[in-house]
């Protein structure tokens, strides 16, 4: 590994553009349990039952209370050192944008700027029937101030919707021209952003806790804990 990480430290030198894309698997060391590792999140639910649509519009019951326990769950998070290490990199100018498919806003928090939230945001909220911008307070009470009957949610994308046109437009550009995408904890098993690593021209580099089939697209893969991975490429560079 020690071989591969040196190749990484070198590949970020030499790039002019180098995009990271991130998964649920960036925010595992922070305490959030991704989607399908052994204990992740549709081990005890179904994406079904509270990832899409048909789960907002027909079974709002469990929808909300689905996302009011991992907005809860959230209250006590914290960025880990890989949060911080990308973005002090994003900093030296040695990592131009991050784009993750999380929604819990630690690499924000860590100060990664800019973001591209392909998947939204979980902090924030809208009501679905009137389209106004409302508080946490709104969401929990289920109450949207401003039609009084609207039902309140999250701005995540939801299976079956399309991602935010801006955020997927910046990630999509620039990844094409990228020198060097690293991706970070994702399974690449959610569409459309499992195809973006196989749109650039430049080098990827797959890092993860275990590497499936689409891994072997890649340049370099790392198998192993963002945290520990991200650390080591740091003191090499
Ligand atoms: P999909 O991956 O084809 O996505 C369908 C739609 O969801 C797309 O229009 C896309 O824009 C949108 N989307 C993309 N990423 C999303 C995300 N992160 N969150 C919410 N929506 C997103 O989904 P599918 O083909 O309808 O299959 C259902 C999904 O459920 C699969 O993608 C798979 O990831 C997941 N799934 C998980 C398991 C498991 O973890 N055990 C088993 C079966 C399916
Ligand atoms: N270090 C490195 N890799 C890790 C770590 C870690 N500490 N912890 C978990 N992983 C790996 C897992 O092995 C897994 O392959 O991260 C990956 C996480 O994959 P998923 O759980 O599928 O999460 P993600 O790829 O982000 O899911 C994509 O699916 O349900 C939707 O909206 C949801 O945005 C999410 C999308
Ligand atoms: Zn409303």
């Amino acid at each position: 590994n020690d071989q591969l990480i040196l190749k990484i430290a070198e590949a970020m030198q030499k790039s002019q553009k180098t995009v990271v894309l991130s998964g649920a698997g960036m925010s595992t060391e922070s305490g959030v349990p991704d989607f399908r590792s052994k204990d992740g999140l549709w081990f005890n639910m179904k994406p079904q039952d509270v990832a899409t649509v048909e789960a907002f519009e027909q079974q709002y019951d469990t929808f909300h209370s689905f996302y009011q326990q991992r907005i809860h769950d959230l209250k006590q998070i914290e960025p880990h050192i890989g949060h911080k290490t990308i973005a002090k990199w994003q900093q030296f100018n040695l990592v131009d944008l991050v784009a993750t498919q999380n929604v819990d806003g630690l690499h924000e928090m860590a100060g990664s700027d800019p973001v591209a939230r392909l998947h939204g945001s979980i902090r924030t909220f809208h009501c679905a029937d009137c389209q106004k911008a409302v508080t946490e307070e709104d969401f929990l009470t289920k109450q949207c101030p401003e039609c009084g009957y609207g039902r309140v949610r999250p701005d995540i994308t939801l299976f079956g919707e399309i991602l935010p046109q801006r955020d997927w437009e910046t990630a999509l550009h620039e990844i094409k021209q990228a020198d060097l995408v690293i991706v970070i904890g994702t399974s690449l098993e959610v569409y459309p952003v499992a195809e973006l690593p196989s749109l650039t021209s430049g080098k990827t580099v797959y890092i993860n806790k275990e590497a499936p089939p689409l891994a072997s697209a890649f340049d370099i893969v790392l198998e192993g804990k963002a945290g520990e991975i991200l650390q080591a490429i740091d003191r090499a560079l």
